[in-house]
C-alpha cells in the first residue's frame, strides 16, 4: 500500500455514540488526525442482534465507507462489533483494522479479591471470543459477565442532554454482583464502548473500592503506533460524523459531538 495523504482520515466505526470514548483519546494522542465518525444508527442497538446478522452487516458497511472515504486505517470502535466480526472485517477489506475487545488482561492484573465484572452488551458477553480471553489471561481469576442494553439507551440519551434512570444503572451493577463470587468483585471491565460514558454514574453504583477500566487508551496508543511517520495536515480540520439513516432515531445535534473535533454530519 502507498504510503497515506496527509489528508487521509481515521475512520471510527460503531452502531452510535460509542465510539467517541475510543475517539477522544485517539484525538489527545493525534490531534491534527482528520476523523470520520460512523455511528449505525439503522443497525443499533448492536447487542440485540445474532452472531450472522452482524458477521454481515458490519463488514458491508465498513466496505461502502471505506469506499467513500478513502481512510488510511478503521477503528472497529464497538466491541460487539469487533468480538463478532473482525475477522470478517479484516479478510474484507485491504488496510489496517484496529478493533475492541474486552480489558480483560488488565483487569487480571489489577484485582486483588481475583474477582473481575465484565459489562457488556448481551451479544458480547455471550462470545467464545470472551471465554478466550478469561481462558488466557484471567483462568486462575472468577470473571463474571453481565450483559445491559439499558446502558447503551443510557448513554445515548446522556449524550443528548437526556436524564439517566438510576433503576438502569443499579440493575447494571446488581447484574454482576448478584453472581456467586460477585459481592467480592474489584474490577469491573466497561466491555462496550457506549459504558464509559456513564463512567460517574456507574462508580457510584459500584463504590470507590472498585476500579472501572475500558481498552480506550491502550487502542488510541495502538493507532498511533500503527500510524507512526505518517503525514498529517499541519493544524487540526474539523471532522465528519455519519450516520446510516434511521426513522426512529435521528443524529444528535452537532453541539454533542463539537467536543469531539466533529464540524458537520452526514446521512447515508
Ligand atoms: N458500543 C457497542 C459496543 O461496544 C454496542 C452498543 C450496541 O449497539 O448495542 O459493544
Amino acid at each position: 500500500m502507498n504510503a497515506p495523504t496527509a489528508n487521509a482520515p481515521i475512520l471510527f466505526f460503531d452502531s452510535g455514540l460509542g465510539g467517541l470514548t475510543v475517539l477522544g483519546p485517539t484525538r489527545a494522542l493525534l490531534p491534527t488526525a482528520p476523523i470520520v465518525y460512523a455511528a449505525d444508527y439503522a443497525g443499533l442497538p448492536y447487542g440485540q442482534k445474532s452472531e450472522a446478522e452482524l458477521a454481515a452487516r458490519v463488514p458491508a458497511l465498513l466496505g461502502r465507507l471505506v469506499e467513500r472515504y478513502q481512510p488510511r486505517l478503521a477503528v472497529i470502535a464497538c466491541n460487539t462489533a469487533s468480538t463478532i466480526a473482525l475477522a470478517h472485517v479484516r479478510a474484507a477489506l485491504d488496510l489496517p483494522i484496529v478493533g475492541t475487545v474486552p480489558a480483560i488482561k488488565p483487569a487480571a492484573e489489577l484485582t486483588k479479591t481475583g474477582v473481575i465484572g465484565v459489562l457488556g452488551t448481551e451479544a458480547t458477553v455471550r462470545q467464545p471470543y470472551v471465554d478466550d480471553l478469561g481462558a488466557r489471561f484471567a483462568h486462575d481469576k472468577i470473571v463474571v459477565r453481565h450483559g445491559s442494553p439499558g446502558l447503551v439507551t443510557g448513554a445515548e440519551a446522556k449524550l443528548r442532554g437526556k436524564a439517566v434512570d438510576p433503576d438502569v444503572i443499579a440493575r447494571a451493577i446488581a447484574g454482576l454482583r448478584d453472581q456467586p463470587g460477585g459481592d467480592k468483585l474489584d474490577v469491573i471491565v466497561l466491555a462496550c464502548t457506549h459504558f464509559p460514558l456513564l463512567h460517574d454514574e456507574l462508580q457510584a453504583a459500584a463504590g470507590a473500592d472498585v476500579r472501572l477500566i475500558d481498552g480506550a487508551a491502550g487502542i488510541a496508543r495502538r493507532i498511533a503506533h500503527l500510524t507512526e511517520g505518517q503525514s498529517w495536515p499541519a493544524c487540526a480540520v474539523p471532522g465528519i460524523a455519519v450516520f446510516t439513516r434511521s426513522d426512529d432515531r435521528p443524529p444528535p445535534p452537532l453541539a454533542a459531538l463539537a467536543p469531539y473535533g466533529i464540524g458537520s454530519i452526514e446521512t447515508i
